[in-house]
């Protein structure tokens, strides 16, 4: 199975990014989530969408690493969910991470035990391929698209809904240069 990636900010009522940022290589990723384990706070869900080997996991590694130690590039295991689809980190505030790749409707979601670990607002959610199913999206949250520019590195298109969780994401920029 190949799923390719066209997200369309519009499916789920987002207009326009509230920044794009250019990462030219992993490392960057990395901090990018670390920025995000930064801001984000317990209950927030963060959507990554972007095909496959976009950086979808690299990202919630530097998320996860930031969380449990406060260095991006630390060696922490966070494998891929695609087939656990749910892993969950004990970390404070805790995460999980989650991979739609291989589901398909919204009975899928209701298998997996989704709408406990998002409705339970206790732990930042992180979401790779939401967009496969419409319905996971809950309405306020961030959005990461990652895409291969032209060089090796990657763009990052950054979506932000809610009040509360576009406050907690600005200055994202500036604490992603903190390092
Ligand atoms: N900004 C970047 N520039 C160049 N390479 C990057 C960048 N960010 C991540 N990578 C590389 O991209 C590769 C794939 O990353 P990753 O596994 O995180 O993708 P993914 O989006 O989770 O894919 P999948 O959809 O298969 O889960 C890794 O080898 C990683 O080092
Ligand atoms: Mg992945």
């Amino acid at each position: 199975m190949t799923v390719e990636h066209h997200f369309e900010p519009a499916d789920f009522d987002l207009d326009a990014p509230i920044c794009e940022i250019s990462l030219k290589d992993e490392g960057d990723t990395r901090r990018l989530g670390q920025a995000l384990a930064k801001s984000l706070a317990k209950g927030d869900f963060l959507g990554l969408v972007g095909n496959l080997g976009a950086g979808k996991t690299t990202l919630v590694q530097g998320l996860v690493a930031t969380l449990q130690s406060n260095s991006p590039d630390d060696e922490v295991v966070v494998h891929s969910p695609t087939y656990t689809l749910i892993n969950h980190y004990p970390t404070s505030p805790p995460v999980h991470h989650l991979d739609l790749y291989r589901l398909e409707r919204y009975d899928d979601l209701e298998s997996i035990g989704y709408w406990d670990v998002v409705d339970a607002g206790r732990s930042i959610v992180c979401v790779e391929w939401f967009s496969i199913i419409q319905e996971s999206w809950p309405e306020e949250g961030v959005v990461v698209e990652l895409v291969r520019d032209d060089s090796q590195g990657r763009m990052a298109r950054i979506w932000a809904e809610g009040e509360q969780v576009c406050k907690r994401l600005e200055g994202l920029v500036d604490k992603m240069q903190e390092g």
